[in-house]
């Protein structure tokens, strides 16, 4: 058995473990943290993105030897987060969600894409959210959800700014 010391939304954690265990089973199987979803198991649909040091990451493609020292982001952390919230309820508002399947790794790849480009355009936003495969909703709503989440950080950030 080996561990690794990491945070995890917040809170420190030593998670044991056998052999080469991805974030994402651990999510999943030991934490019961069910939010990050298990889609291609390949790194390729982004339906378990996590942020790692605030940096997107897939967490079925991670492994936890390599979390050491880390902090991990997941949509649990959603409670805690002010840009999470915005985000979720931009993507309420906008009608961005059907089944929902893809919905905590996009939420969490738009957290990411806004923390490095706070006034987007629509194709950056796009461009941001391809990796992030959905098949219910043509992402047209998506990309209206995280301008709409983009625009209201810009209005609290100005009235914060206002003497
Ligand atoms: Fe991880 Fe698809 S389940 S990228
Ligand atoms: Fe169903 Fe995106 S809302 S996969």
């Amino acid at each position: 058995m080996e561990n690794a010391t990491f945070i995890l939304n917040g809170r420190e954690i030593t998670a044991e473990y056998e052999g080469r265990m991805t974030l994402l089973k651990y999510l999943r199987n030991v934490e019961c943290m069910k939010g990050s979803k298990e889609g291609c198991s390949t790194g390729h649909c982004g339906a378990c993105s996590v942020l790692i040091d605030g940096i997107l990451a897939r967490s079925c493609v991670t492994v936890l030897k390599m979390l050491a020292g880390k902090s991990v982001e997941t949509i649990e952390n959603l409670p805690n987060d002010t840009m999470l919230q915005v985000i979720q309820r931009s993507f309420l508002d906008a009608g961005a969600v059907q089944c929902g399947f893809c919905t905590p790794g996009m939420v969490l790849t738009a957290k990411a894409f806004l923390n490095r480009c706070k006034h987007p355009t629509r194709e950056q936003a796009a461009a941001a959210l391809s990796g992030n495969l959905c098949r219910c909703t043509g992402y047209t709503k998506i990309v209206d959800a995280v301008m709409a989440a983009a625009k209201a950080m810009e209005e609290t950030e100005q009235k914060e700014e206002q003497p």
